[in-house]
């Protein structure tokens, strides 16, 4: 009882990447929403690719929650995304093609969408950057962003009638196709057939344009168990990644709740997502990248190439003083560990646990990219093992030295290790003795 109000005890799980991104998210959501009656996105769009593997299985979801394979799990897209309406309605024929039922999916009317002229944008101001370009999935991602926070975008709501999002176009496209015109030396847009251009994917779409934020509010009150879905990682966040080399969205765990319009009182676990190794794609500082035989194996054994863009991943050694940074900015309450098997075969296995900075052994990771280029990891080494882990479920069954390796991570980052991944499939998943999360499995935990 709050305030003489009933309030119905809350089990929610905010999973959020703890790296640059890629580490294994829609496996480890696709595992836990067994347990969960929602699936929410709260940002980025469909710059984020998430794989899920059953049996023979493979999807790879750019916008749609994971959670979309459980027929009976709502799956919702919160305000925080922005949305490419042409893509996603791509999305849903690929998975209806495949006998995968999308009828619990529902979109916030609050969402910004993600137009033909954000693409050139992002293409434009890329190739303008040239060498200092940030890498980005030149999905129109920052340029639909920035013309939220200009007032000038066009929402979900806007595609619930042909009619609105004519008037909506009709009063910014003018000046997107000045500064397409004037600046990028691209011809433009005309007003009618775009609207025409569009008009398929509105009538798609528009009927599961909804109030997603009072939705969840329901579904919160009527004792429903939420897993709220992050995309991109801690280090690519818009304010406390490795700026300028970051996403455009908020990607850490607090975006849950601004991002779909949810309290933040109902968020009660907070789920970091790690592979046992670092990847980053795109430009950028990365401390641990390994430019030898050591990180062409990890990305080859790994097959660390993009679900997006399909361009290979820098690869190095797993960054304790990131896993810290990204465990203290999200207030994680436990680690999720993938790709352990990956590492099995190597003789010794390196962990970043401090950087040197200007002669000093610092903990904490830097204030700026400036500062984070003239760091160089602290390495300690861990012996290896060479057993095949795809085939373990039990955590007592993997080998002693990956069991020191995982509470080496634990002891550097400071949270408890719930759960070990060690292949793609759905199956090969290991939730740790005493972990929440077994309860939470089980649709009634
Ligand atoms: P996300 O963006 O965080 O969802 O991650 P991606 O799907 O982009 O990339 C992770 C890749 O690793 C995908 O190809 C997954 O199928 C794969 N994967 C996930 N977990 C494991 C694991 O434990 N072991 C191996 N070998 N592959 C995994
Ligand atoms: P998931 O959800 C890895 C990276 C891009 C680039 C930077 C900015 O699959 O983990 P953007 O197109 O967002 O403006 O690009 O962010 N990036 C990702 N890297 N995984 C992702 O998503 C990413 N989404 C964006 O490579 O460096
Ligand atoms: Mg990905």
């Amino acid at each position: 009882m709050i305030g003489g109000v009933d309030m119905p005890e809350t089990n929610n799980i905010v999973i959020v990447g703890a790296q640059w991104g890629d580490e294994g998210k829609g496996k480890v959501i696709d595992h836990l929403a067994a347990g969960a009656d929602v699936v929410a996105r709260f940002q980025g769009g469909d710059n984020a690719g998430h794989t899920v593997v059953y049996g023979a299985n493979v999807f790879k979801l750019h916008h749609i929650p994971s959670g979309i394979l459980n027929p009976s799990t709502l799956c919702l897209l919160g305000n925080g995304m922005v949305i490419n309406p042409l893509v996603l309605v791509q999305e849903l024929t690929e998975l209806e093609k495949r006998g995968i039922d999308t009828a619990n999916l529902r979109i916030s009317a609050k969402a910004h969408l993600v137009l033909v002229y954000h693409q050139d944008l992002d293409e434009a101001n890329e190739t303008f950057l040239g060498e200092k370009k940030i890498g980005t999935t030149r999905r129109g991602i920052g340029p639909a962003y920035a013309d939220k926070v200009l007032r000038r975008g066009i929402r979900a709501i806007d595609m619930t009638g042909i009619d609105s999002f004519h008037d909506r176009l009709s009063e910014v496209l003018p000046l997107q196709n000045r500064i397409l015109r004037e600046i990028y030396n691209h011809s433009g847009y005309d007003l009618a057939e775009l609207v025409e251009f569009y008009r398929p994917a509105l009538e798609r779409l528009g009927p599961l344009v909804t109030d997603v934020a009072l939705l969840l509010d329901e579904q919160i009150a009527a004792g429903k168990k939420v897993l709220f879905e992050g995309a991109q990682g801690a280090l690519l966040d818009i304010d406390h990644g490795t700026y300028p080399f970051v996403t455009s969205s908020s990607t850490v765990a607090a975006a849950a709740s601004s991002g779909t319009g949810l309290g933040v009182r109902h968020l009660t676990q907070v789920l970091g997502v790690l592979k046992a190794y670092t990847t980053r794609v795109g430009e950028g500082p990365f401390p641990s990248e390994d430019s030898s035989e050591a990180g062409d194996l990890l990305r080859q054994l790994g097959n660390e190439y993009g679900t997006t863009t399909g361009r290979p991943r820098r690869c190095g050694w797993f960054d304790a003083v990131i896993a810290r940074y990204a465990a203290r900015i999200n207030g994680l309450t436990g680690l999720a560990v993938t790709k352990l098997d990956v590492l099995s075969g190597m003789e010794i296995i390196n962990m970043a646990v401090a950087y040197q900075y200007r002669g000093q052994k610092i903990r904490n990771f830097p204030m700026s990219i400036e500062e984070l280029d003239q760091c160089t990891p602290v390495y300690e080494t861990f012996p290896g093992w060479d057993e095949d882990l795809s085939r373990v479920r039990r955590f007592g069954d993997l080998p002693e030295a990956a069991r020191q390796y995982l509470k080496a991570i634990e002891e550097a980052v400071g949270v408890k290790v719930e759960l070990v991944s060690v292949g793609p499939d759905r199956s090969q998943t290991i939730i740790c003795p005493g972990s929440p999360l077994t309860t939470w499995i089980s649709k009634n935990g």
